[in-house]
């Protein structure tokens, strides 16, 4: 790539970062780049550490605001579209990251600001649709959000420490976490994801596949209040009546569950997008 073409690259990156992102600091790194690519004695090696101190600045840190239903953004990628080739062409993870994961972007704020809408006029109709919707978005979000930030072409390529040991614990050793891993993401039926999740209650490691990831809700997320509705958990009392069930489900809840659970789950803190 020329020096034309990087620098063209860069203020496109520049640009979307500024669209989103809401932080002085970054801010002024951003302006502080634009201005040096426009000093033609500036070498792209010196871009290249200013881009790369922003992406550091974007990286997780303590204070995490949160998301308006409606507002989520497409987070700026943290090196750029050609960054990954020759694995992973430029042309592909700009249409993935530009057209792809905005369009889950979007319809997750659609589908948020329409049940926002239709609880505030109690009119709940479309309710099957909005969260299905919701959902298919949400997880497309929340997880390429975690797949973008998981690349890097100068990352570590091999875990250690307190992720190694828990690979070893859970899967025998790394070679064949590796295995397990490869073997979900490619027999994956249809469209789908091979997931690494981290289970708080076993505490250990496991490997999901995540077929069509709106059926599996929205990933990233924590479950905090549960009801059953499959029909065993109703059916001999209160036959085809599922919504009396609901209705009447809600004189022996014990808050206490849900509110502990909140409390552990808001420990975690995710960068906001
Ligand atoms: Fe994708």
């Amino acid at each position: 790539m020329n020096k034309e073409e990087y620098r063209s690259q860069l203020k496109e990156w520049l640009s979307t970062i500024q669209h989103v992102w809401q932080d002085d600091k970054i801010h002024r790194k951003v302006e502080h780049l634009r201005l040096k690519m426009e000093d033609d004695h500036s070498s792209e090696q010196e871009w290249y550490e200013l881009a790369e101190s922003i992406a550091e600045d974007m990286q997780p840190h303590e204070e995490v605001r949160d998301v308006a239903a409606g507002n989520h953004q497409l987070p700026p990628l943290p090196y750029r579209y050609d960054a990954l080739e020759p694995y992973i062409s430029k042309e592909i993870m700009y249409l993935h990251h530009q057209k792809h994961h905005q369009t889950y972007v979007d319809g997750l704020n659609q589908a948020e600001l329409a049940l926002k809408k239709a609880r505030r006029t109690n009119d709940f109709t479309m309710i099957k649709h909005w969260e299905r919707e919701l959902a298919f978005h949400g997880a497309g979000h929340y997880l390429h959000c975690i797949f973008w930030f998981s690349m890097s072409p100068s990352g570590k390529r091999k875990p250690t420490g307190q992720m190694l040991r828990l690979i070893d614990q859970s899967f025998g050793s790394y070679e064949a976490f590796k295995s397990h891993f490869s073997a979900a993401a490619k027999q994956v039926e249809g469209v789908g994801w091979a997931i690494l999740v981290w289970s708080p209650r076993s505490q250990r490691l496991d490997i999901l596949q995540a077929e069509r990831h709106q059926f599996l809700s929205q990933w990233d997320i924590i479950p905090l209040l549960a009801l059953d509705v499959w029909e065993h958990a109703y059916y001999l009392q209160y036959r085809n009546e599922k919504a009396q069930y609901v209705d009447r489900w809600w004189n022996v809840v014990d808050w206490r569950e849900p509110e502990a659970r909140l409390k552990q789950a808001q420990q975690v803190k995710w960068t906001p997008f």
